[in-house]
């Protein structure tokens, strides 16, 4: 697959209406431009264009004060001067439709993979939206096989669940959430992909994705777009993935990284004028991502679902980020990846103690929720007594439940690894004791 240059977003080709009330730019500055005679009649959110030297310009307000707004252009190079007239256009929109499936997309929902123009739908959404009240939502749905054995056993998910998942850089974030994206449960896979390197965008698509792009749709904004670029694109994944729910289709939405989307928010925020409040963050980020995150779940009452995958990157693998506090509370699980078990080899570098799905009940039965229980337990006590271990403070006979862990525990971590190119599993509990059962069975004569 060829992608068109990242990055460079058509404002021409965008469908902006003709006849709108206009202003005058008064101040043109590196990060945003200043527009007076449109206060009145503008609210945050809405977007506005100008004519550039070298063609229109479209930005976002992000301020509104009395005599004059502040507009943060998508664009990354300003071409607009004093004077020039600025017209209000409303919210940003998508109008997604069947055909985007397959597909790949920038932040405004134009093509970038080549392959000609797109279709559009008959609605536009707004791709700031809101989620669904609160009380008229469906519950959250069935169970959904990923076909990853360690999240399929110990984080289970059901359908319109929304997890997270948190690791320091290069830990398999992004593989692990590509083979999730595969994942036979559902119709459609929503990806957006922020702040990327343009490599990482291709490698996602053609190894990661291999043969399993007909149902997605992929939204990209790399990290060399406008941080106004990248703070839309997992707005615009989520209007996408809306449509498809709203068809009544059980739609996986990723989210890679969220982290990277607050980094975008907070240059957004600190050129709107408000002051860094924690590590930098201004508040509004605190309140723009769980808005965000809120949008994936069950959908009206009869509609689809939406199941929220978000890639949370741990700085210095610090989990006690603002970021990461913040989207916490408004998670159902949360899965935690570990650098040392990737330094291991062991992919997908999963820590099953410290993750957890808060709705695996639902997806256990009585006697796979018991059997976890128990590996869970055998898996602490063997990563409690590893340093010991190592030591030579280990002798076996003196401890049976420590003596089943040293023997099983080995078995149990070597089924959980799987690549991106190994068959997905349908069974995964059948096969690891089946596996555990062989690992033990006497030697044949
Ligand atoms: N399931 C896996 N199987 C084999 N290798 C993996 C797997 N997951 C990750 N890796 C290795 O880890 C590297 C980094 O993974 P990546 O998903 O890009 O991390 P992140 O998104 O957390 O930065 C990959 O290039 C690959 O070599
Ligand atoms: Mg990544």
């Amino acid at each position: 697959m060829s992608l068109t240059r990242e990055g460079t977003a058509d404002f021409s080709a965008l469908d902006i209406p003709r006849v709108s009330i206009s202003g005058r730019i008064v101040d043109v500055g590196p990060q945003a431009f200043r527009v007076a005679g449109l206060s009145p009649f503008v609210r945050l959110g809405d977007c506005i264009t100008c004519p550039g030297s070298a063609g229109e310009e479209i930005g976002e307000v992000v301020r509104i004060e009395s005599d004059s707004l502040t507009v943060k252009p998508f664009g990354i190079r300003s071409t607009l001067g004093v004077k020039s007239p600025a017209r209000r256009i409303g919210p940003y929109t998508v109008a997604p439709c069947a055909d985007w499936k397959g597909r790949v997309v920038n932040a405004f929902g134009q093509p970038i993979d080549g392959r000609g123009s797109l279709e559009k739908g008959e609605q536009e959404r707004i791709a700031d939206g809101s989620p669904p009240p609160a009380l008229k939502r469906g519950r959250v749905g069935s169970p959904v096989q990923t076909g990853i054995r360690t999240i399929d056993i110990f984080t289970p998910l059901v359908k319109g669940q929304r997890i997270g998942i948190f690791a320091g850089s290069g830990v398999g974030k992004s593989t692990l959430m590509g083979m999730l994206s595969r994942a036979e449960g559902f119709d459609t896979a929503v990806v957006a992909l922020v702040g990327e390197r343009g490599r990482e965008v291709r490698e996602f698509l053609e190894e990661t994705m291999a043969g399993g792009l007909d149902k997605l749709v992929t939204v990209v904004a790399t990290g060399d777009e406008s941080p106004m670029m990248r703070r839309l694109a997992p707005k615009t994944a989520t209007a996408i993935a809306e449509y498809f729910r709203d068809k009544g289709e059980n739609v996986l939405l990723i989210i890679d990284s969220v982290t990277r989307l607050a980094h975008a928010a907070r240059d957004v925020a600190l050129a709107a004028g408000e002051p860094p409040v924690a590590r930098g963050y201004p508040p509004s980020v605190f309140s723009e991502l769980p808005q965000l995150l809120e949008r994936a779940g069950p959908g009206l009452e009869g509609s689809g679902t939406i199941t929220g995958v978000f890639s949370v990157l741990v700085d210095g693998d610090d989990h006690n980020d603002p970021i990461a506090d913040a989207i916490r509370g408004t998670l159902d699980g949360h899965i935690v990846l570990d650098r040392a078990i990737a330094e291991q080899g062991r992919f997908p570098a999963v820590d099953v103690l410290k993750s957890i799905s808060r709705l695996a009940d639902r997806a256990w039965n009585p006697q796979e929720r018991e059997l976890v229980t128990r590996l869970r337990a055998m898996i602490a006590r063997f990563e409690d007594t590893r340093d010991l271990r190592l030591l030579g403070g280990y002798q076996r006979g003196s401890d049976t439940t420590l003596d089943q862990a040293v023997d099983l525990v080995p078995h149990i971590y070597d089924y959980l690894v799987q690549h991106p190119g190994n068959p997905i599993t349908d069974k995964p509990f059948k096969d690891l004791s089946k596996k555990l059962k062989e690992a033990f069975a006497p030697p044949a004569v």
